[in-house]
């Protein structure tokens, strides 16, 4: 015994000497050692080490090259022949020349499962059957609220509208149905969920995200990752998952993307990196990297953030891949290097395995004449193969695909059925005055607004195309709102704009559906949160007719309405539904559906004021002189129903291990079934850095039958109850809290 525990001391010794040494050789012989890598964070196989032994720098390089199928496909890039052509002597070229281990995405749109069935079979030919090491290929895709990239897929709502649902059963059979339908796609790879935190209204992003709190995102992201993932990847119904985008993304100074971020370390640990850690612990096996800088440095560069936080802080082990052209961007974006072969140097020295360089195939030259010329070490490039080597094998790819025909459940009745019920319960009651809704199914009713017969505008962006405003793609068959309203109820009124109000005469009531229309990144950028101005006239003309107003409101983010609320009789907010959206808004406005979604943001009030409900300090809930008066439009967690709950018996006790436990009794005192999300926040009352008025600590979504009652009990651990300290290391102080839930709440001292 103890002979081994000195056998293993003088080992780790060595070593470290070992260790040592290599880094003060690297130091003295290339300019960018300062960020070269030296401790290994990978698992070797025995297919992996013998694959290893036999590849060539070529081969090595050749991995940790991703392309878009463009690369591959007749036509040039953006500019494709329609329907996709895959190119013999780029198939040749790229896959067995260039060795390249991973393609993505489609050219520019959607594909049937016949094309992509022809696509990756034949990618696979060439890898497996014409390339030297005979490795298969990666394939990924952005799968981003179901396989939205393959003709008649089933899509759910964006992340926002699932967060919306604050239920994560639905979570899971979102990403148990993409998983199935990316697979059947042939593609065993998708690019979600977004784990970046939503806490900025501005951002073109925020749909993508779970919203603005650390417990319901991590919450409903390893929920959805558990449906993509199950317990093992290599499952042809299974797929792994990405984190996206590793680190501080979503957080922007100016709300526009892909611009710099200041994100205190604090700050950074507290709200931005527990989504990543959960997602690692439930077993994330691929990272994507913020495209962005913070702080100053960008991300793809940062050994800090990519090695020391995500490696050995955090835990791991999969591989990281950079965001679309982002090594290119470090030239003509960020400045911290003076050409394409110097950013791939600092890229790959900073702890990046593979490079998303969509349209340009001198990466694998380059980086091999870098290993070359011993700026890039060949230890580091050992590590990135060996960590994508091990992907594909997890995945199953060394073994014979499941042959895409037997995929006979793909966008099945019961997908649907689940795209439906997620539409539903992300659909958020925000105000129903005197009960105005449901209407009744015989009332005259103008269906009117931008958004009333958009079906891409219910999707939102990657659907069908990356901006998702092209409707060649949309899904045959699915409704638009008017349309699912006129299948709904006998007495639908329509008005071609500019004769809203004329029509607006003959009905008894008006649902105007205003919002966005869809995008995603850069172009998603605005420079006002305000809803457009033509949209709030058209609202308020229609006020003044007299006729009960009720607004839908369909988009990615909160556009400010302040203005058209007092007078909307009634406000649903759908955020980005998908293709059930139609449906299931009509449903809610029938009565056939009792709404039960709630806030996963803060709903501002106007475009200057965009607070988080957990800020600091005191929650006055005024226009007063107070430094931290907090007046949203409407509250995170808030939500109605066409029901009433009543809760009752708030108890809370110190529990075993430090915590709390809570126990409270829920009932549902209207007159119908309903869903009601009970939600703990507790609020640290005196701390060593200034505490957040309240914290969400525990919910859980039930569902009561008309005169139901159920006792909910709830333990938060001391660790729940944590935060970052004034060291930047997560902190317990004991004292007073407060725990609330809904209108009840009781004092507890630790
Ligand atoms: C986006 C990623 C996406 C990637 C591949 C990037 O522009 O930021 O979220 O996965 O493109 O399409």
């Amino acid at each position: 015994m103890m002979f081994n525990i000195l056998k293993s001391t003088c080992l780790i010794l060595l070593l470290l000497i070992l260790a040592s040494c290599g880094a003060q050789k690297e130091l003295t012989e290339n300019q960018l050692s300062s960020t070269v890598l030296d401790i290994p964070t990978y698992n070797m196989t025995p297919l992996v080490k013998d694959l290893m032994a036999k590849m060539t720098l070529a081969d090595k390089v050749g991995e940790m090259t991703q392309l878009n199928i463009d690369m591959l496909s007749v036509g040039e890039p953006y500019n494709l022949v329609i329907p996709n052509k895959l190119d013999t002597a780029k198939l040749r070229n790229i896959l067995v020349d260039l060795k390249v281990g991973s393609i993505l995405n489609c050219g520019g749109h959607s594909y049937t499962r016949a094309q992509w069935k022809n696509i990756i079979t034949t990618i696979q030919d060439y890898a497996v059957n014409k390339k030297s090491t005979g490795i298969p290929v990666l394939y990924g895709v952005d799968a981003i609220h179901g396989t939205n990239y393959t003709r008649g897929a089933t899509l759910f709502p964006q992340q926002l509208g699932q967060a919306s649902t604050w239920n994560p059963e639905l979570a899971i059979e979102c990403g148990e149905v993409t998983a199935y339908e990316t697979r059947a796609s042939g593609i065993p790879w998708a690019f979600s969920p977004v784990l970046d935190i939503g806490r900025d209204a501005r951002w073109p992003r925020l749909w993508e995200t779970y919203g603005e709190d650390p417990l319901l995102a991590k919450t409903m992201a390893t929920s959805y990752m558990y449906g993509m993932q199950g317990d093992d990847i290599s499952d042809p119904e299974k797929v792994a998952t990405c984190m996206k985008h590793f680190l501080g993304y979503s957080v922007t100074l100016r709300g526009k993307d892909r611009t710099q971020a200041w994100v205190p370390t604090r700050q950074l640990l507290e709200y931005f990196a527990p989504t990543f850690q959960a997602a690692i612990d439930a077993g994330a096996r691929t990272v994507m990297i913020n495209s962005g800088e913070m702080n100053g440095i960008p991300v793809h560069v940062n050994k800090e953030i990519l090695v020391d936080l995500l490696r050995n802080k955090m835990g791991f082990t999969g591989l990281a891949v950079t965001d679309w052209e982002d090594i290119g961007y470090l030239v003509s974006r960020h400045r911290v290097a003076k050409d394409f072969k110097e950013a791939i140097g600092q890229a790959i020295n900073a702890g990046i395995d593979m490079a998303m360089v969509p349209l340009d195939a001198s990466f694998p030259v380059l980086l091999k004449e870098l290993v070359e010329e011993g700026v890039v070490p060949m230890s580091r490039i050992d590590e990135s193969v060996a960590r994508i080597l091990l992907v594909k094998e997890e995945l199953g790819l060394f073994e014979p695909m499941k042959p895409l025909d037997t995929y006979t459940e793909f966008a099945s009745a019961k997908s649907q059925a689940s795209a439906l019920a997620a539409a539903e319960e992300s659909i958020i009651l925000a105000k129903n005055d005197n009960n105005i809704l449901p209407l009744d199914k015989n009332k005259r009713i103008l269906v009117v607004g931008p958004n009333a017969t958009s079906l891409n505008s219910l999707n939102g962006g990657w659907t069908g195309t990356w901006q998702g405003t092209d409707t060649t793609y949309n899904t045959p068959g699915k409704m638009t709102i008017l349309e699912a309203m006129q299948e709904e109820f006998s007495s639908i009124i329509t008005a071609e704009a500019g004769q809203e109000v004329r029509a607006a005469s003959r009905a008894d009531a008006i649902v105007v559906c205003i919002g966005e229309m869809p995008y995603t990144e850069k172009p998603g950028d605005i420079d006002d949160l305000d809803l457009d101005d033509d949209q709030i006239e058209l609202v308020k003309s229609l006020q003044a007719t007299g006729k009960p107003v009720i607004l839908v409101a369909v988009e990615g983010r909160p556009r400010t309405m302040n203005s058209i609320v007092d007078e909307s009789a009634a406000i649903l907010v759908a955020f980005l539904p998908g293709d059930e959206g139609g449906p299931a808004i009509a449903n809610i406005l029938s009565g056939d559906t009792n709404p039960s979604g709630r806030f996963p943001i803060t709903y501002p009030k106007s475009s200057n004021d965009l607070v988080t409900y957990d800020h600091k300090g005191t929650d006055l809930v005024h226009r007063d002189f107070s430094m931290d008066a907090f007046n949203p439009q409407w509250e995170f967690g808030y939500g109605l129903s066409y029901t009433t709950y009543d809760y009752t018996n708030l108890i809370v006790l110190p529990n075993l291990n430090g915590g709390i436990d809570v126990s409270v009794t829920v009932s549902n005192t209207g007159t119908q079934t309903g869903k009601e999300t009970v939600q703990v926040y507790v609020s640290d009352l005196v701390a060593s850095i200034t505490p957040s008025v309240k914290r969400l600590r525990a919910f859980e979504k039930v569902e009561l039958a008309a005169g139901e009652s159920q006792t909910l009990s709830y333990s938060i651990t001391k660790e729940d109850l944590s935060f970052v300290g004034r060291e930047n290391k997560w902190i317990f102080e004991k004292g007073d809290f407060k725990v609330a839930v809904a209108g009840l709440s009781e004092m507890i001292s630790l």
